[in-house]
């Protein structure tokens, strides 16, 4: 698939601005804080309905105004698309698909196929179980939207069993640990079946990250085993439960972690093992997301230039010719050093929101 254009009006420091894109290699460069990033956020938002660097919608809204548009033009399946976002500071955003109107966050997922390579992700493997599990469910949602939606149900029941845990009255907690298992089991399903995928093409992707010398593994870490079991250990912890205050097991807690030769990466992987293991992970996104929708989806490389040795990005861009890319550089010039590189690329100067 491929972007043909972005319009953004009073997006983050943009006034009003249309950038048409070039099939192949797209790279946007220029000093530090003058809107490179926020390109890319634009269309990580009307890809999945939230940014990436922000959970308050309002803050993409340029300063000292009350709306902002994003809005996007690609190709896929040969047929023309479009996804259109209005921000509104006093209202509920509005999501266009192709200039319909669309009610659902989970409707808008999956249209806009990408992956974005961020000097975050590193994050990713160092940080809360929280960001993994953020990692896993964006992936399984935009190839399975009902996942999202099952999700999105898993966690009200969940909030409603707290809040009977919370008044302690717990007569009726049973119909929500029933309920809660049901759910759980879907969600345990989709997590096995794309953790194994993701250690499918991992397996393929590391030995040319690392020359043969590591063997990279993801694992799954649940507390799920199966319905019965499940319901059986919220039963038992009810008391726990009650003593904290909210239900402590369940899927809202599972994680995975990967090993480096038999050893987990987060106790003792060098900080070369963890830039080689969040590639690996995140092309073996790109080629789940690719094999599932028979195309390429966009690629976003957000300032790798910053966190990536020229050994890396080369490898980088060994994978991915065929892709329509973004990159975000400080110095563009870094680039022209990749030979896999010289065929075509698109410069764009970025100045304080302008494109030159
Ligand atoms: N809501 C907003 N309104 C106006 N400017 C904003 C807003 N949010 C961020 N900015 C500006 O955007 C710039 C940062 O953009 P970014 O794309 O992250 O920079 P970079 O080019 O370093 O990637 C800063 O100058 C910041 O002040
Ligand atoms: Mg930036």
């Amino acid at each position: 698939m491929r972007i043909n254009k972005i319009a953004l009006e009073n997006f983050r420091n943009y006034e009003t601005q249309e950038i048409n894109l070039e099939e192949n290699i797209n790279v946007f460069y220029g000093n530090n804080a003058q809107g490179k990033t926020n390109i890319l956020e634009a269309l990580y938002f009307c890809a999945f309905g939230r940014s990436f660097r922000t959970h308050k919608d309002a803050e993409m809204i340029k300063f000292e105004n009350e709306t902002a548009k994003i809005k996007v033009d690609f190709e896929k399946n040969s047929r023309e698309q479009s996804i259109e976002i209005t921000l509104n500071k006093k209202e509920k955003k509005q999501i266009k698909l192709n200039e319909i109107r669309v009610n659902r966050n989970s409707e808008l997922l999956g249209n806009l196929n990408l992956v974005l390579f961020s000097p975050d992700d590193t994050v990713v493997l160092k940080e809360s179980p929280a960001s993994r599990r953020k990692f896993l469910d964006i992936l399984i949602s935009q190839l399975r939207p009902n996942y999202a939606h099952v999700l999105g149900k898993y966690n009200k029941i969940l909030e409603n069993r707290n809040s009977v845990i919370k008044s302690q009255r717990v007569e009726t907690i049973e119909v929500w640990d029933e309920q809660l298992a049901e759910a759980a089991e879907k969600i345990y399903e989709y997590r096995v079946e794309y953790i194994s995928k993701l250690q499918k093409y991992i397996e393929n992707i590391s030995p040319s990250l690392t020359n043969s010398k590591e063997n990279l593994v993801i694992k799954y870490i649940t507390s799920f085993k199966s319905k019965e079991e499940y319901t059986n250990l919220l039963k038992q912890n009810l008391r726990n439960d009650l003593y904290r205050g909210y239900t402590t097991s369940g899927i809202h807690r599972d994680d995975f972690e990967l090993l480096v030769n038999g050893k987990e990466l987060n106790l003792y992987g060098s900080q070369g093992q963890h830039r080689t293991a969040i590639l690996a992970l995140k092309f073996a996104e790109l080629e789940i997301i690719r094999e599932e929708i028979n195309e390429n989806p966009i690629l976003l490389l957000d300032d790798i230039t910053s966190e990536l040795d020229l050994e890396r990005i080369s490898q980088i861009f060994k994978k991915i010719s065929g892709f329509q890319v973004l990159i975000t550089c400080t110095d563009a010039n870094i680039l022209r050093n990749i030979e896999s590189l010289t065929k075509e690329i698109k410069l764009y100067k970025i100045n304080s929101g302008r494109v030159e």
